[in-house]
């Protein structure tokens, strides 16, 4: 059934353990990731991203419509999340979509500007009735360069800027730089468990960890142990999906109906999403 985000990341993050969100761009991601959940019995967040909502022509609907009717019949609680959100515009379509909470990406601003236009996305949010992210410490690798990129994976977030930003701007939850980069292919990040520590200490509310695809399952649990309560993924769906339909199609050069390559890339998808739900730890649903 459908769920709140809030409800699985509160349930979570009460029980030191972290419900997995992960980014859907097609139909088979959605249909993979519910699959995936119910094969382990967990709950799971479906979130869709700006970037995803820009490669439908910045339509919102559609695949919101498809994800709320696969999330109203799935056998484990199932919410949904609009992710990276920088447009207004887009905010303002969350409730009436079908999603009950929000992650409002205003890190790559100065703090002051970052606090005064998340400020505004919590009241609205709020006003209503949806749960709402924001980041501070800018977590790096979104525009395709996760190595290179200016901000990752060295950005840190700082524990005493982090309690005022929080407190300031009344966020349910919060993405804090540790470590990670998007839109890692290896497993190969470390994550500065020291900091976790210090901010779990510092700020009241449930930390969110971006980037996990790049995060070898120890440094993961570590993570959760360590008071990490959502935990996003897309990346790894992605290598999964082109891997399975770049060998499809290397042995099958003829193929043309998609339901071949596509059948191939859902499970793999699958498999993807259930690895990654036993790596988090114990099911809940
Ligand atoms: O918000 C989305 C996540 O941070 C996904 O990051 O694609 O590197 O796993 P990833
Ligand atoms: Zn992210």
């Amino acid at each position: 059934p459908l769920t709140t985000t809030g409800e699985l990341v509160t349930r979570s993050a009460a029980a030191r353990s972290a419900v997995a969100s992960f980014n859907v761009i097609t139909l088979e991601h959605v249909e993979a990731v519910i699959a995936g959940a119910e094969s382990v019995h967990a709950p799971v967040v479906l979130q869709v991203s700006e970037n995803a909502v820009k490669f439908r022509g910045g339509q919102l609907l559609p695949l919101a419509r498809a994800a709320v009717a696969a999330a109203e019949r799935a056998t484990v609680p199932v919410a949904l999340h609009l992710d990276h959100v920088q447009s207004d515009a887009l905010l303002y379509q969350a409730a009436e979509a079908g999603f009950s909470s929000v992650m409002y990406d205003a890190a790559r601003l100065p703090y002051a500007q970052n606090l005064a236009t998340t400020r505004a996305a919590v009241d609205w949010a709020h006003a209503e009735g949806l749960w709402i992210e924001a980041e501070l410490g800018q977590i790096g690798g979104k525009n395709g360069r996760p190595p290179l990129d200016a901000h990752a994976p060295g950005a840190r977030t700082d524990p005493e800027e982090a309690r005022v930003f929080v407190a300031d701007s009344g966020v349910d939850a919060l993405a804090v730089a540790i470590g990670s980069a998007h839109a890692m292919t290896t497993r190969t990040a470390t994550l500065d468990h020291a900091l976790l520590k210090r901010l779990s200490a510092a700020l009241d509310v449930p930390l969110v960890l971006h980037g996990s695809s790049g995060v070898p399952d120890d440094e993961l649990t570590a993570a959760v142990a360590g008071g990490i309560a959502k935990v996003n993924i897309g990346t790894a769906l992605n290598i999964a999906l082109t891997g399975a339909i770049r060998d499809f199609l290397a042995e099958r050069p003829e193929a043309v109906d998609p339901r071949g390559y596509l059948t191939v890339a859902r499970e793999a998808m699958t498999r993807a999403v259930a690895r990654a739900l036993r790596t988090l730890g114990p099911a809940t649903a």
